[in-house]
């Protein structure tokens, strides 16, 4: 790929898109950082350690922390013993937390950043195809508690984020395959050309070796920055990234959170397109187009409940889901290609009959 990519998130910050590119999370650090605490997991300690090295050479002192897998880093107990580690080694304000892994790891990393001493530096380096085109750009940290994912946490962008395509090669396939439902999400709101490269060879956009990958996550990471920089804090414009999420929060939660978010989420865009067609808004072929790109990367685009017994749980856990005003239920549509708008207060009949459509009739 030559030079990195680098896509600017307004002024705050780049996200640098490349390949063989882990030194760089040194060089994106702010000047005057004396010391660093890189997070990762066992599945990325080969790259956090590449980083590590990195840093020692620039003449920083860098420690690690090895934290759970997944989930299981998202917890106060983890988040605590970052922040012990950063305690006994006096970490001050102008120092910095380096991020290295899945978007669990980066989620974790940041809002400990946010949290020590009201906010140090993070740099983010996703190694998952979720994590580089969602997860580590927009500034979004978190963990979860007992009561929910994601319920705790802050704004916080970060100093720059690394994404080296070179990373994915060690990603089981089954987690890039649900990053790339996101990707296709960004190729339906705002950008056509994402579809039409996953539509001319479905296989080589799963290829982290080759160069269609390394364009589809930059493309990806195009759109998601454009949004966030236009608006940090969800109010509206961010909201289009929400598209195919309602239902797609809801399949996660009626299924206990055993899927994989990306998998959720692609039968969620073929609800919502489905929800377009039927609101008048969204043409058949657009909504055709989801089913076909979607299932040509190996994604799920029906959701198998046969005698239709789980829709008032869907229905009660989308009317939960806080991108509802109140009870009042809230979708991103398609008014076309590239052009999303919003669905506000569909009747509950418009909105089984989708669901129908989804479940195959
Ligand atoms: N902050 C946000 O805006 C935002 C957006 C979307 C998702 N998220 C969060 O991101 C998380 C999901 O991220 P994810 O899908 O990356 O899952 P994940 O972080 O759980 O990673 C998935 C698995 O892949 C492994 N892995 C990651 N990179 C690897 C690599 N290069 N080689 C081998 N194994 C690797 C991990 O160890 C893990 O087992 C969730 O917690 C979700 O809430 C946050």
């Amino acid at each position: 790929m030559g030079e990195p990519m680098r896509v600017p998130v307004g002024t705050d910050y780049e996200v640098l898109v490349g390949r063989g590119i882990l030194a760089q999370a040194v060089a994106a650090l702010p000047a005057g950082v004396a010391k660093v605490l890189v997070v990762c997991t066992e599945s990325v300690r080969q790259q956090a350690d590449t980083i590590l090295d990195g840093s020692r050479g620039a003449g920083l002192a860098a420690y690690q922390a090895v934290v759970p897998d997944a989930e299981a880093a998202k917890t106060a107990p983890v988040a605590a013993g970052l922040w012990a580690q950063l305690g006994q080694a006096d970490f001050t304000r102008t120092d910095a937390v380096i991020g290295v892994g899945g978007g669990a790891v980066t989620d974790l990393a940041g809002f400990v950043a946010a949290t020590w001493l009201r906010g140090v530096a993070v740099v983010q380096v996703p190694t998952s195809l979720a994590g580089m085109v969602d997860a580590a750009v927009g500034g979004k940290t978190g963990i979860n508690t007992d009561e929910g994912k994601n319920l705790v946490g802050a704004f916080h962008p970060p100093a720059g984020v690394v994404c080296d395509i070179d990373t994915l090669a060690t990603l089981p396939p089954d987690e890039l395959r649900p990053g790339m439902a996101e990707v296709i999400k960004h190729g339906f709101i705002a950008d056509p050309r994402t579809l039409e490269l996953i539509e001319a060879d479905p296989a080589a956009a799963l290829d982290p070796a080759g160069p269609v990958l390394a364009e589809l996550v930059a493309r990806s990471v195009r759109v998601k920055a454009q949004v966030v920089a236009a608006d940090l804090r969800e109010a509206s414009l961010r909201e289009i990234l929400n598209y195919g999420h309602t239902f797609g929060h809801a399949i996660e939660q009626v299924e206990g959170y055993t899927w994989r978010h990306g998998t959720a989420v692609s039968i969620g865009l073929v609800y919502a397109a489905e929800l377009g067609r039927l609101a008048g808004r969204t043409d058949p072929e657009l909504v055709a187009r989801h089913r076909s790109v979607l299932a040509s990367v190996g994604l799920p685009v029906g959701y198998l409940d046969p005698d239709g017994s789980r829709w008032p749980a869907l229905l009660a856990a989308m009317r939960r889901d806080k991108k509802s005003r109140g009870a009042r239920l809230r979708f991103v549509v398609l008014d076309g290609l590239a052009r999303p708008g919003r669905l506000e207060g569909p009747d509950e009949g418009l909105l089984h009959a989708a669901y129908q459509r989804v479940c195959g009739d």
